[in-house]
């Protein structure tokens, strides 16, 4: 679906992949993470692990999801191939939320929500000039705009953990 300003895709067979991405997630050490500089928390997340270390779940997602959504992408924007350029995860626990930020340096990003417990907690995305952008997201789609537009995490009081996996892409 193009909506005005982003592009969602639901991916298929959603129930399976969730349960077999979040039991990879959690197969990596419980890693939390304190953002600077407005203190914003995560739980677990690989963000800021090596590079090299082994992610069973990145696997995963680009053999069983990535490419069927890479293939959707390009055939509805006419491209001729995107290049996935970053991936990682984030738990987000009680209280945790993510500040205001863009991605620099790649086309557009993308949040796949794999479990999100209240549709308050999607992500939120102000377009350039402060308008901010309604989406109708839900669980099982993955989100693609603009990496330059600012967006943020609201604080999960939901009591249940919000689950993204976030991506880069360039058009090539
Ligand atoms: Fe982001």
């Amino acid at each position: 679906m193009i909506d005005k300003q982003c592009y969602i895709h639901t991916v298929p067979d959603f129930e399976i992949h969730k349960k077999n991405l979040i039991s990879k997630i959690f197969k990596i050490p419980k890693n939390p993470y304190k953002m600077t500089p407005r203190g914003d928390t995560l739980s677990h997340t690989d963000w800021d692990l090596p590079e090299k270390m082994e992610r069973e779940y990145k696997d995963y997602f680009i053999n069983n999801i990535f490419q069927a959504y890479a293939k959707n992408f390009c055939n509805n924007f006419k491209n001729g191939s995107v290049k996935l350029t970053g991936l990682w995860f984030q738990v987000y626990g009680l209280n945790d939320s993510h500040e205001p930020h863009t991605h620099p340096g790649c086309h557009f990003t993308n949040v796949f929500f794999l479990q999100l417990p209240d549709k308050d907690l999607k992500t939120q995305i102000q377009l350039p000039g402060d308008e901010k952008l309604d989406i109708n997201v839900t669980e099982g789609d993955i989100l693609t705009f603009p990496a330059f537009y600012w967006h943020r995490s609201p604080i999960n009081k939901s009591g249940k953990e919000k689950i993204i996996i976030s991506f880069n892409i360039d058009i090539i």
